[in-house]
């Protein structure tokens, strides 16, 4: 296979080919192609419950499995502030890919190459989605510590709704800006720490318990309550007080993050997938803007710009730079 990439041993630094079969090292397969990704690691890692998430709820958030849904689209295009046919040909990172609803937006609506890695299993998930785009989409099972590409190479780097997941966050943007050629763009996307009140929520208060649960007995519970938490925050949204109490209310917030236009049932569905998303992961550490953009600076990035940015009735907390 040509890739205008250099592939890399992340862990002795060696060069690397993509052959069918796998990542290989003088002939050798080193990390194995299995069901349509490149396995640098095991799924047993503090990411299992983003690749059972992902394998259960693979098509919810894909745009293209719903009617009229533009809402990985908007949010894509609003906050890279990309020229689709800027981006033909050119070679794009996408970091903590998930179930693919971006790599889904970059590879259906530009002709760009695509590169994209997650930790977990949820590239299999990926994979079912936006496997049909053979030659333009690469899927690597590998951490965002260790990369099989040699450094500054990317022409693109995007990291949407992970950092924050990740053990060491300034070192995840570290590994980030790496990748990026000089003149390249980096964007992340991620919690935001907007004041004191941030973590006096449900989701910090009960995830250090949640978090040790299996994912099917935590999936169970949502399920069970999952009827009398949407009635409960609709209701205080209606009378006015929503904004003071649903956040003791251990569901997602359907104010914020679930789209208008879904159905019933697809509302329950989002919802049950958001809070899952909320109360399974490891790691759960929201930044400061001002922080992550420092730490853009100290990596060499200029035109470091970060701030909320708005589409459908959804806000992303985003930072965003240049390669020096
Ligand atoms: C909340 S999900 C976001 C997925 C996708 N970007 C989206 O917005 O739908 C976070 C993803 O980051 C991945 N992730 C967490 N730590 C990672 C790491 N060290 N390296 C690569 N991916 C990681 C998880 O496996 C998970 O799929």
């Amino acid at each position: 296979m040509n890739l205008q990439i250099t592939l890399q041993n992340p862990f002795t630094q060696k060069p690397l080919l993509q052959q069918p079969s796998g990542l290989t090292q003088n002939g050798e397969i080193v990390f194995p192609f299995k069901n349509g990704a490149y396995r640098l690691v095991e799924d047993n890692n503090y990411t299992q419950n983003f690749g059972y998430q992902w394998n259960k709820f693979a098509a919810t958030q894909i745009d293209r499995e719903q009617k009229n849904m533009q809402l990985s689209y908007n949010r894509f295009f609003a906050v890279t502030g990309w020229d689709k046919k800027d981006l033909t040909g050119c070679d794009i990172l996408e970091v903590g890919s998930g179930a693919g609803r971006f790599s889904q937006i970059v590879l259906d609506h530009t002709a760009a190459n695509l590169y994209s890695v997650d930790y977990s299993n949820a590239v299999e998930a990926n994979f079912k989605n936006n496997g049909h785009h053979k030659d333009r989409f690469h899927l690597y099972q590998a951490s965002v510590y260790e990369m099989p590409f040699a450094k500054a190479q990317f022409d693109k780097v995007f990291c949407f709704g992970v950092i924050q997941h990740t053990p060491d966050v300034n070192k995840t943007v570290q590994s980030l800006i790496n990748m990026a050629k000089p003149g390249a763009e980096v964007i992340v996307d991620f919690y935001c720490v907007n004041g004191w009140w941030t973590k006096l929520q449900a989701k910090y208060i009960l995830r250090p318990i949640t978090k040790k649960w299996s994912n099917e007995k935590l999936l169970k519970k949502i399920e069970k309550n999952v009827d009398w938490m949407i009635a409960a925050t609709t209701f205080f949204n209606k009378i006015g007080i929503g904004r003071f109490v649903n956040r003791f209310i251990p569901i997602c917030d359907i104010k914020g993050t679930i789209p208008k236009g879904l159905s019933k049932k697809e509302i329950r569905e989002w919802c049950i997938l958001d809070t899952f998303d909320m109360f399974s992961p490891q790691y759960d550490q929201p930044q400061k803007i001002s922080t992550v953009k420092k730490w853009f600076q100290q990596n060499g990035m200029k035109n470091v710009w970060g701030g909320p940015v708005r589409y459908n009735n959804c806000v992303a907390y985003v930072v965003k730079g240049t390669k020096a």
